[in-house]
């Protein structure tokens, strides 16, 4: 028997009704960084010192909205596992806590040194709650981080008359023993030098007639590359605050440009508008400072959400995930240089080896049905694609009411994620619309890598050649996962999916 209870049907059983039987989703990221409760923006005052990795975010810790801004605190030796640290930095009467950077002052250039450690200072924008005047502030820690004091002769950049100007990020020049501010002004980036951290001089502009101009520029980065033959390039990353109309996909997003920097002006040399990140949850992304040079990586973490609608998505309790770290790489092809955003290798001590499953010949397609691995909504799929053996491929992920798809056609020589039917959408008409990223394959083979994470799907094409970045938000368990070509042939070359389950430690 069953009620009509307003004009729905309703089984007496809830075991009879699929929907009930189904589990509800945990939204929360397992291996990506997320606020313990309450706000969070971007990454901040990204410093790597002995042996830890510190993490600190724009953070709001009375609420699930936006609202003055603290920096808090996070650490990590692995840059998967996170503790949370709490907050560090408050508003005080300069003004709200905004975006900024953190480095080891090794030489005590700023003379805050009062023990064996080497100072950590952070460098960030005071933000006036009225009237909004941005200046450049310094907190510093002589504890490794655990506690922070500020500067009392703050701010040491005073804001010259421009209403956007903030986001500093500061690096230290070798060639010139000096440190180098590269800051965001309103449609330009505004370079700064100093001995001391204290003192700054304005060395040149860039960017007013370059690049893309789709809303304001915000938290700029700039390092050096260097790539496998030896070639040494700069990079810009640049932060794009843009509308809903915004390239590539709408909102934020953010582009670099490569070039060179002499210590004074950066000179671009691509002409066309390169991306970071050609999803659509991947914004103000910088990378970590004072990783040693032994290691030669560079390490890139962003804020995995778009201000077009950062504030209406349906978590409860807290709000926004960063990215997964990734690596930067210089890469050359037919004389132009880009930049790669590959999963760092780190990553794969998170594979459960228990939950692991792969292909040992090639297939036509895959259909993991109610899998367990694909429950536990942590995993990554590695897959090889012969892109001469099928024109297009979907991959599906699911359950029976809601599906993420993502497909490649190569008539559009185009990827597209589809998250219109992919669970709660309705906070935004943005959300349902279609991601797009163009690609054309270099040679037979497309290597894909889905890092999916309960609310988050991040897929690498050719390691880290294009990445896109998609939040999703199912009601319900997704169980299904699906790979499938019109082609009949067997495309699948190899196919490995795990399921990354090591615990994440919270305070
Ligand atoms: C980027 C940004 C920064 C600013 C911060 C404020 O998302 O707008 O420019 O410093 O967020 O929370």
């Amino acid at each position: 028997m069953s009620l009509i209870v307003f004009g729905c049907r309703q089984n007496e059983s809830d075991e009879t009704d699929e929907r009930q039987v189904m589990k509800h989703h945990d939204l929360r990221p397992f291996y990506h960084f997320t606020p313990p409760k309450n706000w969070m923006n971007d990454p901040n005052g990204m410093v790597y010192s002995d042996g830890t990795y510190h993490l600190f975010y724009q953070y709001y810790p009375n609420g699930v909205n936006w609202g003055p801004m603290h920096w808090a605190h996070a650490t990590s030796t692995d840059l998967f596992h996170w503790e949370d640290k709490g907050t560090k930095l408050y508003p005080d009467e300069l003004g709200y806590i905004f975006s900024g950077s953190a480095v080891v002052d090794k030489n005590n250039t700023a003379g805050f040194k009062s023990n064996a450690n080497a100072p950590l200072v952070a460098i960030f924008t005071h933000h006036q709650n009225f009237g909004g005047l941005q200046q450049q502030s310094l907190a510093f820690s002589t504890d490794k981080g655990t506690t922070w004091v500020k500067y009392s002769g703050n701010p040491v950049l005073k804001n010259p008359g421009i209403t956007d100007f903030r986001d500093p990020k500061v690096i230290w020049y070798e060639p010139m023993n000096k440190w180098i501010m590269v800051l965001a002004a309103g449609n330009k980036i505004k370079i700064y030098s100093s001995q001391n951290l204290k003192d700054w001089n304005f060395e040149s502009d860039f960017g007013e007639n370059q690049g893309y101009h789709g809303g304001v520029w915000e938290c700029p980065d700039l390092f050096e590359l260097t790539d496998s033959k030896g070639a040494r390039k700069w990079a810009l990353l640049v932060s794009i605050g843009g509308g809903e109309s915004s390239e590539p996909n709408g909102g934020s997003s953010t582009q670099y440009f490569i070039g060179s920097f002499n210590g004074k002006t950066f000179t671009a040399e691509n002409q066309e508008v390169l991306w970071a990140d050609y999803g659509v949850d991947n914004y103000a992304g910088v990378s970590w400072s004072d990783i040693p040079a032994k290691d030669g990586q560079r390490i890139f973490m962003g804020w995995m959400s778009n201000w077009v609608y950062a504030g209406s998505t349906p978590t409860i309790g807290w709000r926004g995930a960063m990215t997964v770290a990734r690596e930067v790489k210089l890469a050359e092809t037919n004389g132009k240089y880009k930049l790669h955003f590959p999963l760092l290798d780190e990553l794969n001590t998170l594979k459960d080896a228990q939950h692991t499953s792969t292909a040992s010949t090639p297939l036509n397609g895959l259909d993991l049905n109610n899998n367990e691995i694909v429950g536990t909504g942590s995993y990554l799929v590695e897959m090889e694609i012969d892109a001469t053996l099928t024109d297009d491929f979907e991959i599906s992920m699911g359950n029976e009411l809601e599906k993420m798809i993502i497909s490649y056609s190569k008539a559009n020589t185009e990827f597209v994620v589809d998250r219109s039917n992919s669970g709660i959408t309705d906070f935004s008409p943005m959300f349902k619309r279609p991601i797009k990223c163009k690609f054309i394959p270099q040679s037979s083979k497309i290597f894909l890598q889905l890092l999916v994470d309960k609310s988050s799907l991040e897929i690498f094409i050719n390691k880290g050649e294009k990445v896109m970045t998609t939040l999703f938000f199912p009601k319900y368990e997704y169980r299904f996962l699906k790979v499938h070509s019109n082609s009949g042939k067997d495309f699948l070359r190899t196919y490995t999916i795990s399921a990354l389950n090591k615990s994440i430690i919270r305070q």
